[in-house]
């Protein structure tokens, strides 16, 4: 079923797990999301960039992943990834998403508060949630000078003040996690005392970007099936599962499903050069996909959870 990310996140913190926000592009990343959700009973969030509908095509993508959701036996939200304007987050709500990002967090407080607050009264009219990015997103390495932290990390006071002002329902923080392939040389470093202190200030859900775990296995078969990749590095499981107990609440993933979705396709090219039918090209993509959807619902604690 269909519902906002509000209803979804809500219940989520309340009960201290995390809810998957998967990246989506197409139909087979699509159904890999949704249809895992619904074999694990685990709400799922599909997030859509503004690069992916340049892609696919707003209306296109958008009628795909809503009629999925729609039909689905769990609770999906269509969520806007990254919105960067008022106009690209009022587009995607007439297309029919229920929840959507306005990421002003590269301008000043004040001018963020501004942007923000200007879009969750319009969202809000319109029965739409809205999550706000405040902070800049970074690896962290662990000894760095609490000083250079404090820099770009999001401020615990300042995050109180960013919510009282805005309305915001759900709130993107940075901690230490990154977008990509390469968060860090080894272990990246997450500051889980400042995500305690920020969830014991606020009640509402908190977003968590650059949560994929590029899992050394994965990056593994993409260097045997051909691939090149330079020193890849991800979240650790058991860092989200700590957060989550203290208020992440979304946990955006893309890169994971990227790299199953290239590793499937090299792997079926690379054992059979002659294969030119897409679907068995394809299809075995979806599956690895849907591999590593199991892996992150079930490290969130959000199976059975619908
Ligand atoms: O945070 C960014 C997401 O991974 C989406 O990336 O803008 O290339 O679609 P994209
Ligand atoms: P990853 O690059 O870690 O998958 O993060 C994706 C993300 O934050 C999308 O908003
Ligand atoms: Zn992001």
């Amino acid at each position: 079923m269909l519902v906002t990310g509000g209803e979804i996140l809500t219940k989520a913190r309340a009960g201290k797990y995390g809810v998957a926000a998967f990246n989506t592009n197409d139909l087979e990343i699509t159904q890999a999301i949704i249809h895992t959700a619904e074999k694990l009973s685990s709400p799922v969030i599909v997030q859509l960039s503004e690069g992916a509908i340049k892609y696919a095509g707003l209306s296109d993508l958008t009628n795909l992943v809503a009629d999925l959701a729609r039909r689905a036996s769990v609770p999906v939200a269509i969520h806007l990834d990254h919105g960067s304007s008022f106009e690209s987050c009022m587009k995607a709500i007439r297309a029919g998403f229920t929840s959507v990002m306005i990421d002003a967090s590269h301008h000043n407080f004040a001018d963020n508060v501004r942007d923000t607050k200007k879009v969750v009264e319009a969202a809000h009219f319109m029965g739409v949630t809205v999550e706000a990015e405040l902070g800049r997103l970074g690896g962290i390495e662990e000894h760095i000078v609490v000083d250079e932290a404090d820099a770009f990390l999001t401020d615990p006071q300042e995050a109180v003040q960013f919510v009282e002002q805005t309305g915001v329902d759900y709130l993107a923080i940075a901690i230490g996690t990154s977008h990509g392939a390469f968060k860090g040389k080894g272990r990246p470093y997450i500051d889980h005392a400042r995500i305690e202190t920020i969830g014991g200030l606020l009640s509402i859900p908190l977003v968590a970007h650059g949560s994929s775990g590029v899992p050394a296995y994965i990056v593994e078969r993409l260097r045997a099936a051909g691939g090149e990749i330079g020193e890849a590095a991800g979240i650790a499981d058991d860092d989200l599962t700590r957060a989550c107990q203290h208020g992440i609440a979304k946990v955006n993933v893309d890169t994971d499903l990227r790299l199953a979705f290239t590793v499937g396709i090299r792997e079926v090219l690379q054992k059979n050069p002659k294969e030119f039918d897409p679907r068995k090209i394809l299809g075995p993509a979806r599956d690895l996909m849907a591999e590593l959807i199991t892996h992150k619902l079930t490290v969130l604690g959000s199976v059975g959870k619908a």
